[in-house]
C-alpha cells in the first residue's frame, strides 16, 4: 500500500482524533473502493486499537471541552428516524448510552425498543467476560436478517468491545454487514460517525487507542427521572492483571469539581432524588487534577446539596482514604451502603491479581468502616478459579466473606481477556472446580443476604419509591439507604417520593412490606 492509499483510509483512527473534513475527503473516495482492496487494506496496514500501547502510558495533559455542538448538516438528520441503542454491562455503558441517546435526539431522532422500526441500531458492548461477548456476537447474528431486509438500516457496533482490535478484525471479517464501529473514546463523533455511515459505502470505523479530552456539554436523554448517574471520572490506572479496563476505557480523568457539583445541582432542581457517582475507581478521583481534592472532598461539598440520596461507584480498597470514611460517617445524604470489591481473601491471589492491598489490609479497611459507620450495608465483587487458584486460598476467601459479613457479592468465573496480563497465565484452575467454587460461595452469600434482612422485620425504614414492582404491577418497589429493596403497596403518588414502610416479611434479596404515616420513626 503506497502513502495515497494509507491516506485515502486515514479515516480508520488509530491513536488520533480525525479531522471531519478529511473524513468527508476520505469517504469520497472510498466509494469506489472495491471490499476486496479494503479487506486487504486491513490485513496489510491496518493497526487496530492497541492494547500495549494503553498500558506504555504517561500523564499527558488532557483538555476540558465545553463546545459541543450537533454539526449544522446533521441538525435535522434524524427527522422521522428512529433509533435503538441496546447497552450490556456496567452503569457506566448504560450512562454512556444516556449520552448517545442525548445526541440522536438533538439530531431529531425518536427512540423505539422495536427493532423492525428503528433506522440506527447501536450495540454499546461489555468486554469485562467472555459471555459478556458472547451475547452481543449472538446479537450481531439476529440483526442480519433485518438488514438484509432493510439495507438502509445503519447496524453499529460501540463501547468497551470496539476497543478491542480481536473484536474489530471478526467483525470485518465475519460480519461485513456491520456499518460502523466506533470505541468508547470518541461518542462525541457520532453526528460525523452517522453521518459517514449514511452516506459511505464501506464500514466506518473510528477507534481511538488513545483516550480523548473531557467534553462538559455533551447532551443526555435520562432513562429516568428520579435517579440519576453523573461521571466523576473516565478510566482507570490500576491495572489489575485480569481487567481489560484500563485499556478498553484508557487513563484515569477526572471531572473538575465545579462541573460536576454543577450536574449535580442541575438534577437536584429537575426533581431527581439520588445520583450516582460514576467512576471506574471512584477513589482515584481528583489524583490526576493535582489540586489535593478526593473524593472525599466532593462528597463533603455534594452533602450541602438538596437531593435526598448521594452514592457513588465502583470502590477500590486501595485508595478508600480516612478522609472519605470521616465524610460518609456524617450521614445526611450519604448513604450507608459501600460497594468495595475484593476480589479475593488470599494475600498471594490478591498479589497476583494486581489487587495492592492484602487480605489483612483489606479487613483493617473494613474495620474502620465499621467503626465510623455501623449499620452500613457492605456488598463486594469477588473472581473465582483466577489462575493457579488453589482450594486453600480460595477458602480464604470464604472466610474472609464471613469475616465482614458481605450482605450482596457479584460472584464471577475468572474469564481471561486477550492482552491482559493474566491472560499469559495459565488459566489451569478446570471449569469444574471453578463452578463449585462459585456455587459454594454464593451459597454463603445468599445465606448471609438473608441473615441480613431478617432484622428489618418489623421495623420501619425510608424508601425511595422507584416504580411499579417488576413482577407485580399493583405492588411498588424501590430502595432503602442501605440498599435494600422493597416491595409494598402504596399509592402510585408515591412513586418519586421517599415514604416509611413497615417490613412484614423479609426474603433473601428483597423486603415486603406496607406503607405507614410519615411521622413514624426509620430504622
Ligand atoms: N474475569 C472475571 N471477572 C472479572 N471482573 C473483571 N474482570 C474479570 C475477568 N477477567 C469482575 C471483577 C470486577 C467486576 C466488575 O467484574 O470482579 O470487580
Ligand atoms: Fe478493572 Fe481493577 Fe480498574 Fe476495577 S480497579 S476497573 S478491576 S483494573
Amino acid at each position: 500500500m503506497n502513502e495515497q492509499q494509507r491516506k485515502e483510509m486515514s479515516h480508520i483512527q488509530q491513536g488520533e482524533p480525525a479531522d471531519v473534513k478529511s473524513d468527508q475527503d476520505n469517504l469520497e473516495r472510498l466509494k469506489d473502493k472495491s471490499s476486496e482492496d479494503f479487506m486487504k487494506y486491513f490485513e496489510t496496514t491496518y493497526q487496530p486499537p492497541s492494547l500495549r500501547k494503553a498500558q506504555r502510558r504517561r500523564k499527558e495533559d488532557v483538555q476540558i471541552h465545553y463546545d459541543f455542538k450537533i454539526p449544522e448538516d446533521m441538525e435535522e438528520a434524524g427527522n422521522g428516524r428512529k433509533y435503538m441503542i441496546r447497552t450490556y454491562g456496567c452503569q457506566m455503558n448504560e450512562h454512556d448510552t444516556e449520552v448517545m441517546a442525548g445526541i440522536f435526539e438533538e439530531m431529531g431522532y425518536e427512540s423505539t425498543t422495536d427493532t423492525k422500526e428503528a433506522d440506527i441500531i447501536l450495540l454499546n458492548t461489555c468486554a469485562i467476560r467472555e459471555n459478556a461477548e458472547n451475547k452481543v456476537f449472538g446479537e450481531i447474528g439476529h440483526l442480519k436478517p433485518l438488514k438484509l431486509e432493510n439495507p438502509d438500516l445503519i447496524i453499529g457496533i460501540c463501547g468497551c468491545m470496539s476497543q478491542e482490535e480481536s473484536v474489530v478484525n471478526r467483525i470485518l471479517k465475519k460480519h461485513p454487514f456491520i456499518d460502523l464501529i466506533f470505541g468508547t473514546h470518541n461518542i462525541h463523533r457520532l453526528p460525523q460517525l452517522v453521518k459517514e455511515a449514511m452516506f459511505g459505502k464501506e464500514m466506518v470505523i473510528d477507534v481511538w487507542s488513545k483516550e480523548g479530552d473531557i467534553i462538559e456539554n455533551l447532551p443526555r436523554s435520562r432513562k429516568g427521572k428520579i435517579k440519576g448517574w453523573v461521571n466523576i471520572m473516565y478510566g482507570c490506572d490500576k491495572f489489575c492483571t485480569y481487567c481489560i479496563v484500563p485499556y478498553t476505557r484508557g487513563k484515569e480523568r477526572s471531572r473538575l469539581p465545579e462541573d460536576i457539583i454543577q450536574e449535580v445541582r442541575h438534577l437536584a432542581a429537575q426533581g431527581y432524588k439520588e445520583v450516582t457517582l460514576l467512576g471506574q475507581n471512584v477513589n482515584a478521583y481528583g489524583k490526576d487534577l493535582e489540586m489535593n481534592y478526593g473524593l472525599g472532598d466532593l462528597m463533603d461539598e455534594l452533602r450541602s446539596i438538596d437531593i435526598p440520596r448521594v452514592r457513588f461507584t465502583t470502590s477500590h480498597p486501595r485508595d478508600f482514604d480516612d478522609r472519605l470514611i470521616d465524610v460518609l460517617a456524617k450521614g445526611g445524604n450519604m448513604l450507608d451502603h459501600i460497594h468495595l470489591p475484593v476480589q479475593s481473601g488470599n494475600s498471594d491471589i490478591l498479589k497476583i491479581m494486581g489487587r495492592k492491598y492484602s487480605r489483612e489490609e483489606y479487613l483493617e479497611l473494613v474495620r474502620k468502616i465499621r467503626t465510623a459507620m455501623p449499620d452500613a450495608t457492605l456488598t463486594t465483587d469477588i473472581i473465582v478459579g483466577f489462575p493457579n487458584e488453589t482450594e486453600e486460598q480460595f477458602e480464604d476467601t470464604l472466610s474472609l466473606v464471613e469475616e465482614v459479613g458481605f450482605e450482596a457479592a457479584y460472584t464471577f468465573i475468572y474469564s481471561p481477556r486477550d492482552g491482559t496480563p493474566a491472560a499469559r497465565m495459565q488459566d489451569n484452575v478446570s471449569m469444574d472446580v471453578k463452578k463449585n467454587r462459585l456455587h459454594r460461595l454464593n451459597e454463603i452469600v445468599n445465606r448471609q443476604a438473608a441473615e441480613s434482612m431478617k432484622k428489618y422485620e418489623g421495623e420501619i425504614v425510608e424508601v425511595l419509591v422507584e416504580g411499579e414492582s417488576k413482577k407485580n404491577k399493583d405492588v411498588l418497589a424501590g430502595y432503602t439507604k442501605r440498599n435494600k429493596m422493597v416491595n409494598f403497596r402504596g399509592p402510585r403518588s408515591s412513586i418519586g417520593r421517599l415514604v416509611k414502610v413497615r417490613i412484614t416479611e423479609t426474603k433473601t434479596w428483597s423486603l415486603n412490606g406496607e406503607m405507614v404515616e410519615e411521622t413514624a420513626e426509620v430504622k
